[in-house]
């Protein structure tokens, strides 16, 4: 086969995975999906080569890793090792051992999910076949293997590039839900720093003020209060637990599109359930005004053209900030506790 791209994606989401790749690079070719994945064969292979020696996954708000598919192998019942040895070992030199690890895969969905536990158990003959073989070195390997499984019957040879790819198994980054966290929507703004914001640690540290605008019952308020902020917290809605009678945190029943702090604050977040247009335009305008420095926010995505609205909400937000000079940086990802919906980072670079 042709190389080809895998994408790994939420399940039901596969369209907008493919959307979004089609319109940041427009390459001809093919593709095929399957619950949580989707696979792209350029027509010209060099060129997709040449794009995967590139593509940060990083950069993508629906894939959640992207690998280098080489090779789709089939695998009889009573010998599956044989096979993906053979594959492997007929790889072209670029794409040959050693490797940096080997890891077994399958997609987040129903279909995919119940091949978890085959993976862990075969991980560990395929991972002992090959460092018998000397094929994974973790200092000299170039590339990781993923084998991704379609069912215990055939599986694709994939590369990562690891600079570039995710670094967590199946793209999903684990986080463990936190005890005294009001709501599960904590581990959202958890996991977006975890993955959308580099260096979190030192950017949100004790003594800096933060705005959670929707923040009941105040889950995104506990993740801010955890690292030392003080929060004022927007909401009609009660806040719960501790995070109702915190020192650090100041609740405010207030309409978030009309409160505006009284002095700049470094960190503004945002949950309100709205249309995405607005909460867009509401986030640009506290940079526009200088409100603050950085802001993570939650874009509700219900309706079927996701990605075009995706890109009216990014070009909202470039027009305002780029008309006031500010140099900005905006990431986002569908994350792994986002359903229909994606999260964004939002930070000044220079500028108000
Ligand atoms: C998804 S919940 C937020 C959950 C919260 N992030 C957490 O982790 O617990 C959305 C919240 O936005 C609030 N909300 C919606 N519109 C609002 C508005 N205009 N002003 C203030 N809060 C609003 C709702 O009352 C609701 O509590």
């Amino acid at each position: 086969m042709n190389p080809a791209l895998l994408l790994y994606c939420r399940p039901g989401f596969e369209a907008d995975c493919q959307q979004e790749f089609a319109a940041r690079y427009p390459l001809d070719g093919r593709w095929q999906t399957g619950a949580g994945y989707a696979i792209f064969e350029a027509d010209d292979s060099v060129e997709l080569m040449e794009l995967h020696q590139q593509l940060d996954v990083a950069q993508l708000i629906f894939t959640r890793q992207a690998l280098l598919a080489l090779a789709k192998v089939t695998l009889g019942e009573r010998d599956r090792l044989t096979p993906i040895t053979n594959a492997l070992a007929e790889l072209d030199a670029h794409y040959a051992a050693p490797w940096k690890a080997v890891w077994l895969e399958h997609s987040d969905s129903d279909e995919g999910k119940p091949l978890s536990g085959f993976c862990k158990r075969f991980g560990g003959i395929v991972e002992e076949a090959l460092q018998k073989r000397k094929a994974i070195d973790e200092r000299r390997g170039r590339y990781r293997l993923h084998l991704f499984f379609t069912s215990m019957s055939e599986a694709w040879i994939t590369l990562a590039k690891p600079a570039l790819a995710s670094p967590w198994p199946l793209g999903i980054a684990r986080v463990r839900m936190p005890t005294g966290a009001p709501s599960r929507s904590t581990l959202k703004l958890a996991e977006a720093l975890m993955i959308l914001v580099p260096d979190a640690e030192s950017k949100l540290k004790p003594g800096m003020v933060g705005v959670d605008l929707g923040a009941a019952p105040g889950g995104w308020t506990f993740q801010l209060v955890s690292h030392g902020l003080k929060v004022f917290a927007i909401d009609n809605g009660p806040m719960k637990g501790d995070m109702a009678i915190h020192p650090h945190v100041k609740h405010l029943r207030q309409d978030g599109f009309k409160y505006r702090p009284q002095s700049p604050v470094d960190w503004l977040v945002c949950d309100m359930v709205e249309q995405p247009a607005r909460i867009a335009q509401l986030i640009a305008d506290w940079f526009v005004r200088g409100h603050t420095r950085h802001a993570v926010f939650n874009l509700k995505l219900p309706m079927k053209k996701r990605w075009a609205e995706i890109e009216r909400c990014f070009g909202l937000i470039d027009g305002a900030l780029y008309s006031a000079g500010i140099e900005y940086q905006l990431t986002a990802k569908q994350l792994y506790h986002d359903r229909e919906e994606i999260t964004c980072y939002l930070t000044r670079i220079k500028g108000r």
